[in-house]
Parts: C-alpha cells; structure tokens; sequence
C-alpha cells in the first residue's frame, strides 16, 4: 500500500462545525486577527441551526418594558432546575440583546412590533415575550447572516470535512486531522486552538428532531483529548415533533405555536395540561382557561398557560396522556391552533408550519389541530468548560453552543439555545484568538506518531476484509436502545441494561467492516460516527444511572422526587487510562456545583 499523504494546513484557530457557535466563534477569532478556518460536514448553510425556529431569547424588553436580564436570568435558572452553571447564566441574560442587536446591524431581516422594533414572542418558561424572530425561520435567518459575516471576512470554509481526531503536544490541543467525505483523503490542521461548536447528540435516540450531524461527535473528540464532559443525564425531549407520516416522525413543530396561542388536547378534547401543573411553577401558572388566556396580553400576576411550563413538564405530560390512552390516532397528541387564531395570523406567524404540514401530513393547520408527540431535541449535558473563556480544562480547546455543557442546567427553555451560541460562540472565538497570540512563537507541534496511529484507526473499518458487522444494524440496535431505555422516564433496571447493551454494540463496533473504497462511502463515514455515538450514549446512561432523583429533563420513575442534595451536584465523566495500558474507560464522579454569589442567588426568589 503506497504511503499515506496529506494536505497540510496550518491556522492559529480552527472551529469544528458551522452552525451558529461555530460562525460566530469565526467571526470573532478572526475579527481579533487570528487566522481562522471552519470546518463542517455539511455544505456551508446546512447546519441544524436552521432547524431552530421559534426565535432567539434576549430581554430587549421590546414589548414589555418590565424584562431584563435579571428576569431573563432568573427564568433559565428555574427553567434548568436551578442546577445551571450560575455564571454561564448571568453572561447569557446580559449578553444576549447585544447580540441580537449585533446580528441586525449585520443584515439579519426581524419581525418588527407595531412601532417598528423587533417583535418578540412568547415561549414556555419565559414570563415575558421575549423571543426575536423571523416568522418561525428564526435559525435560517441567523445562519444566512453569520454566514454572509463570515464570508465578507474572508475566512476559510472547509466543507464536507469530518474530523476524527484531535491532535495534542502533550497537554495541549497542536490540531486536528480530519478526511474530505467525498474523497476519503485526509487533512492535517495544525492549529494550536481548536473550537468545537459541533452540536448535539440526537442521532442515537429514534424519535429524533436532529438532522444526521447531530452524533455527538464534539462530545466524543472532547472525552478523547481529556477533556470532561458533565450532566449527560440531562436530554431534552421536545414537547411536540410530528408523529405522522412515519417518514418524518420527530420532525420538530416549534414551540411557537403554543407561544403564539395554541393549546394541546387529548383524545377526549380536554386541555389535559391543567392537570399536570408542578407545585414547582404553582405560583406562576394559570390555573383556568380564562386566566391562561388572558395571560397572552397582560403578564401582570406572571401565570402562564400550563402549555407554557418548559418543556421537560410539557414532554412528560404528553407522555403520560398517551400512556393512559388518551392519545391521537397516530401516537401523539392535539396541538391546535386552528381553533384559536385566524388564518391569517397563522400563515404570517408560522409560515413553515403551515407549509410542513401541508406538504408532509395533508394537514391544513389553520383549519385542523396538529397531531405531536416528544421528540429528542437537546443535550443539555456537555463538555466542562470556564463560563467566561469557554476553554475546556485541555489547553487550547475549546467549545460553545449544544456541545458545552452547564449552561441550561437540567433542562433549557426554548430560544436560549440561540442565544447561548452567540453569547459563547463570541466569547470562545474571542479566548481562543487571545490563547494563540499568547504562545507567541512557542507553538505545539503534531507528531507523526499520533497521525499514523489516528489515520490507522479511522481506516480500519475499511481493512478488516470479512463483513462480520454492519454499521447501520448497529445504529439502529443503538437508536432502539436508547429510545427504549433511556428516554423520557427512566428507571434503574433499564438503565443498567442499556449500558450492558452499549458496551455489547462498542465490543461489535470494533469488527464493523464496509465494502468499497474510501471515495464517497455513507457506511464508512457511519462507522466512524458510531464509535462516537457510542461513546456517548454510554456517557449519557452512566450519568442516568447515577443521578437517583428527578429534576427537569432526567425523570427517574424510582426515584421520583427532586433531591435538594442532587442540586448541590453535577455529575463529571472523562475517560481514565486503563493501568495496564487497555482501553481507557468512562469514569463518572460526583463535583460540587458552584454556588450562586449572595446578589444573585437572590434574584432566584423574589419578583423582578
Ligand atoms: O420550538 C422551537 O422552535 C425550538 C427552539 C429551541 O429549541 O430553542
């Protein structure tokens, strides 16, 4: 076999993924004079970002001059179960209208107010509508921007590329290899700061709202190069994805339609949410359909409608309907809207809803109620990183958006996510270039060594000659596993046996073989991801089993109450080497959550 070769290029910073994290982290490190590529598996404008639709949360106080970043502060707070990293929250609240702000003034097109100021719009577990929007295309509309931005700054754009290594000089990050899909060959990057803005990990569960990035693959690199992951317990199912036709099921139907009035029924007709009101949200929620309805346009007395709890209530609640029989004909629920705005204001407010399920289900949302079931949307687990610089604890690594951990805490509320990858997008961009500029000429450098053995590993599925195993039966083995296992309610003997089925599939992934060459091959490029996925998933069931309580979205049906000293705890996995010079092995410890200062644990209790 001829040796291998590789294109070489070196950069002071490359960013992993091109979603709205990733664009803006470029954007920044290059603005501060860093030379930056972004390297992303999909073509540029493709990312899961555009799936985002409802909008990007930001107490500009646009509609109601009563909300500000401490309001904002204290609803993502209580939203995650008050287990948020307490610093990462504060610089979302405040930094967000900022960036809002900042996106205008580089071309983003928003929905304005009647007196010409971006609209805002209601989400669950905000007390104000607070989320900016274009129509229900938010996501596209923010990617189209930073996308232009980063264009015009010339930064390089290396497309179709996975990564599968990250390269270190010791203890710091010296680059990245990676290989071009179409082609099979491989790139070295030589980059002494690396950003992972990869996204999340949705592509293990069946019912599933992420496109076929989403694997996990920041999350997996990060383990690898030493880095700690935290709170893999905690994945958000989405209250409402389609459930009919089978061929999009899990596809997501924002939040926006509740926020813009719509309500969800059961088989019976019945606003069952009322029933399903935590004591936790008690004093800020309706209690009676008058009052849930008055709510849209006087937030005096903060009682959302029960359709407005977040999400990780709202999923459970679905959940527990279906389960008692009270379900839609297909599986999930009745999400209607038609009944309760006109026409006009649907197709103005959700156009892409409108057109999903007219072209998709036949369903003409403006006269029928939607039928929606829970679909896996986010992690809300991901790599520990500093609040402020949004390194991790590998020198000169990186991460920000889905693929950090700590920032929503047990479970996010919607339109944070957008905002949180321009809050940590910015800041990592910012760190990294500042990281790199202080190395001065004392640069890490990529052994050979590391390569050949990296490059070894990514081609084995492609040499072990016998089809002994096929990536996409183990995939889908996965996907049924963690559906079944470790989905919405969890309980102790399923977990246990999830984990036993992960470490079975990890032990039939190192006999996976494809047939073909390295040119465009979807089973190898499966392969590859799966070795990821299953490292992850195995994080997120270890993590599971440990946590014995319930809190935002980590429901365990054993251990069904919240645990004040659960609060107090996150959970960390990193990957130890074996003494014997084995395969490292996910280890899971228990740390002390940083505790809110005195000025801001406050903010927590009262009214604001
Ligand atoms: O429901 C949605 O539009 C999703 C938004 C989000 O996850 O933040």
């Amino acid at each position: 076999m001829p040796e291998e070769t590789y294109e070489h290029h070196p950069y002071d910073v490359v960013v992993i993924g091109a979603g709205g994290a990733g664009l803006r982290a470029a954007v920044e490190a290059s603005d501060a004079g860093a030379k930056t590529a972004i390297i992303c598996r999909s073509l540029l404008g493709k990312a899961h970002t555009v799936m985002a639709e409802g909008g990007i949360a930001a107490a500009l106080g646009n509609l109601w001059p009563e909300d500000n970043w401490k309001v904002h502060f204290r609803d993502t707070m209580r939203g995650g179960k008050l287990l948020n990293n307490w610093r990462m929250a504060e610089l979302h609240a405040k930094e967000s209208p900022d960036r809002v702000l900042e996106l205008e003034q580089w071309g983003a097109l928003f929905d304005r107010t009647p007196a010409g100021k971006i609209s805002q719009r209601d989400f669950g577990g905000h007390r104000y509508a607070r989320l900016a929007h274009v129509g229900d295309r938010t996501g596209l509309e923010m990617i189209r921007t930073l996308q232009q931005r980063a264009v015009a700054l010339g930064i390089d754009v290396f497309m179709e590329l996975t990564v599968t290594d990250l390269l270190k000089d010791g203890e710091r990050i010296a680059g990245v290899l990676a290989y071009w899909r179409e082609s099979g060959k491989f790139v070295v990057f030589e980059s002494p700061a690396v950003v992972l803005a990869t996204g999340g990990i949705g592509k293990s569960w069946k019912v599933t709202s992420n496109s076929w990035e989403c694997t996990g693959d920041g999350h997996a690199l990060a383990l690898r190069a030493g880095a700690a992951l935290l709170n893999m317990e905690f994945v958000q199912f989405h209250p409402t994805g389609m459930v009919w036709p089978l061929s999009v099921r899990g596809l997501l139907v924002t939040e926006s339609v509740r926020g813009d009035g719509g309500v969800l029924r059961n088989s019976e007709g019945k606003r069952f949410m009322f029933d399903y009101i935590p004591e936790f949200f008690k004093a800020e929620t309706a209690d009676s359909v008058e009052e849930a309805d008055r709510w849209y346009d006087d937030k005096s007395n903060n009682r959302r409608p029960p359709e407005l709890l977040p999400r990780d209530e709202v999923a459970r609640s679905i959940n527990s309907e279906i389960k008692a029989g009270r379900g839609s004909p297909h599986g999930g629920v009745f999400l209607d809207i038609a009944s309760r705005r006109s026409p006009e204001f649907i197709k103005r407010r959700l156009p892409s809803m409108y057109h999903q399920f007219k072209e998709l289900a036949d369903v003409d949302i403006t006269k029928e109620p939607m039928e929606i079931g829970p679909t896996c949307h986010y992690v809300m687990g991901g790599v520990e990183v500093d609040a402020d610089t949004q390194v991790s604890r590998v020198p000169g690594l990186y991460a920000a958006g889905e693929v950090a951990g700590g920032m929503h805490g047990a479970n996010r509320l919607g339109g944070n996510s957008l905002s949180d990858l321009l809050v940590f997008g910015r800041r990592a961009g910012e760190f990294a270039a500042s990281y790199v500029k202080s190395l001065g000429a004392g640069r890490p450098k990529i052994s050979e060594a590391d390569l050949k053995r990296a490059v070894g590993e990514a081609l084995a599925p492609l040499q072990s000659g016998k089809a002994e195993e096929n990536p996409y039966a183990l995939h889908q083995e996965l996907q049924e596993t963690m559906q079944d296992l470790v989905g919405i309610i969890r309980v102790e003997a399923e977990i246990q046996e999830a984990i036993g089925r992960i470490a079975a599939l990890q032990a039939r992934a190192t006999r996976v073989s494809v047939d073909g060459g390295r040119r465009y091959n979807p089973g190898w490029h499966l392969s590859l991801d799966l070795r990821n996925m299953l490292l992850v998933s195995q994080a997120v069931a270890i993590a599971a089993l440990e946590r014995q309580e319930s809190r935002g979205a980590h429901t365990r049906d054993d251990f069904p109450m919240t645990d004040p000293y659960w609060g107090t705890q996150n959970i960390v996995l990193e990957l130890k080497a074996a003494p014997d010079g084995g395969a490292p092995t996910l280890t899971k410890r228990r740390q002390e959550l940083p505790k809110a200062p005195p000025e801001l644990a406050e903010l927590l209790e009262g009214e604001h």
